[in-house]
């Protein structure tokens, strides 16, 4: 996870719940509603979990895009610099989704919830197939495109985790067992573990907009991250 300088995470998460969400593209709604088909409408651990596993890949397309793009034009400074900050940027985030994963697979343990259908090996496997090879094929053709269709999931993400939060008040005195979730930082109660994932995805929103040229997007709040 990053480290954040103090931000208030709980009138972040009411500003969330209030604000609407972006109102998506066609290819965007339909990759939701698949998704949706799949693993129900209902947010669960286990569709988080599927989320989470996705929400890496194109962090990683970039980076590998951005790093060739960089070696080959080493000559031109500007291009360097930019390729760079993407870079940078996308390994911060890739982690940042892992650490979500890892987090939510602490919740799961903790809870003894058992993972649904489609976190079985082969069909996990195959969603990441097909998803890695979307986020390979965009990036190549029109990377700010495939930036921004991110925004798109990351706010979308940001808020499935923060109607979750609200489904779950007993969250709020459910306190962390896990050491791998206190590795991550200080967190009082599930609730405020879960909090601090709504925020990163809209860190990642804000980013995905600010670089997929929609920054008049970027959501603002006291203490968040640099975005450039
Ligand atoms: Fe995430
Ligand atoms: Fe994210």
């Amino acid at each position: 996870m990053c480290s954040h300088p103090v931000v208030d995470t709980k009138k972040e998460h009411n500003s969330t719940l209030q604000r609407p969400y972006y109102p998506y593209s066609l290819m965007a709604r339909f990759f939701i509603r698949t998704m949706d088909m799949i693993t129900g409408k209902k947010t669960t651990l286990s569709k988080l979990k599927l989320l989470e596993l996705l929400a890496s890949i194109p962090y990683r397309e970039w980076e590998r895009r951005q790093y060739a793009n960089c070696t080959k034009r080493f000559k031109d400074p500007y291009c360097v610099e930019k390729c760079k900050r993407i870079i940078q940027w996308c390994r911060i985030a890739q982690d940042n989704e892992y650490g979500h994963l890892q987090m939510i697979e602490e919740k799961t343990k903790e809870d003894h919830e058992k993972d649904a259908w489609y976190l079985s090996y082969w069909i996990r496997t195959f969603i990441i197939w097909t998803y890695m090879h979307f986020s390979k094929y965009s990036a190549y053709f029109n990377l700010p495109w495939a930036i921004f269709f991110n925004a798109q999931f990351e706010d979308h993400a940001e808020h499935c985790y923060a109607s979750f939060i609200k489904e779950h008040p007993s969250w709020e005195n459910q306190p962390i067992q896990s050491k791998v979730v206190l590795g991550y930082g200080h967190f009082d109660n599930w609730a405020d573990v879960f909090r601090r994932i709504c925020l990163d995805e809209r860190d990642h929103r804000n980013i995905s907009f600010h670089y997929g040229g929609r920054a008049e997007y970027v959501e603002e709040y006291p203490g968040m991250p640099d975005i450039v």
